[in-house]
């Protein structure tokens, strides 16, 4: 058991050192995927998943913060989940409720700032009140952003982008011809800090669940079949190497 921790150790401090820190991608973003799965394979309800899911995002908080990643947006619940029956739907919330409660002094113990992305006006008004403090609170924070997505659809942002821009255009802030993919850019929720440079997704599907579609556009993919609950520091700093293993051409020539 002891030998095992030992090799386990070296290998982390092995694939840790591998790492060139001048080239640490500065948007990552992850779906959180697998958390039923793992509950059920351990014979549990999927709440239990869920809550092993919550406790994984607070050491990869940390994790991102040790390894130099400026921004983090996790998918933590879709504008499609609603689809789920009301009991584990309730039970996200709820723990992302009690997420904030426990985890807020260290957050921001750690110079977090925290950022929740999406349409929040379908929650409940005491957890909208609740995320509207704790983003208060780490305002002046000047570490890691950590964008939080709940209610939460790449579509929906942009339709939402569109109503803000021809809003302004009625109001003649905006005229049409000035409106390029720069201008665009400033009405996302994860504006100025758009680009996602490396997604990651664990649970052993490959798709993108109409995550950031706008802010994928030169993203690089690491996909897992590891279910979020056991992803680790270890598994992050996997990702971050094959990023950087990576020729990145955004559409030229190397
Ligand atoms: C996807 O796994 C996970 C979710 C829809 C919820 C993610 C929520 C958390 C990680 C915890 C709460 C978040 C915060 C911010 C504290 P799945 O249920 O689709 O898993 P499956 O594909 O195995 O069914």
């Amino acid at each position: 058991m002891i030998n095992r921790i030992i090799r386990r150790r070296k290998q982390t401090a092995s694939s840790a050192e591998l790492l060139d820190m001048n080239n640490i991608p500065h948007h990552v973003a992850i779906i959180m995927d697998g958390n039923g799965r793992w509950a059920k394979r351990r014979g549990m309800p999927r709440a239990y998943g869920h809550h092993a899911g919550a406790n994984t995002l607070k050491r990869i908080v940390i994790a991102a913060t040790e390894l130099g990643i400026k921004v983090l947006t996790v998918y933590a619940f879709s504008t499609e989940n609603w689809k789920r029956p009301v009991d584990e739907v309730t039970y996200i919330m709820k723990l992302m409720d009690e997420y904030l409660g426990k985890n807020l002094l260290e957050l921001n113990e750690n110079n977090v700032r925290l950022h929740f992305i999406g349409d929040m006006s379908r929650l409940h008004a005491t957890l909208q009140q609740k995320f509207i403090a704790a983003e208060a609170e780490m305002a002046n924070n000047t570490g890691l952003v950590l964008n939080v997505a709940v209610n939460y659809g790449g579509r929906l942002e942009m339709v939402q982008a569109m109503q803000h821009v021809a809003e302004d255009v009625r109001k003649g802030t905006l005229l049409p011809a000035d409106i390029d993919e720069a201008v665009l850019s400033r009405y996302l929720y994860t504006a100025p800090d758009n680009d996602v440079d490396l997604l990651i997704r664990p649970g052993a599907d490959k798709r993108v669940s109409n995550f950031l579609l706008w802010q994928m556009a030169y993203a690089e993919f690491w996909f897992t079949d590891l279910c979020w609950p056991d992803f680790t520091k270890d598994t992050l700093i996997d990702a971050i190497l094959s990023f950087q293993g990576r020729e990145r051409r955004f559409g030229g020539l190397k």
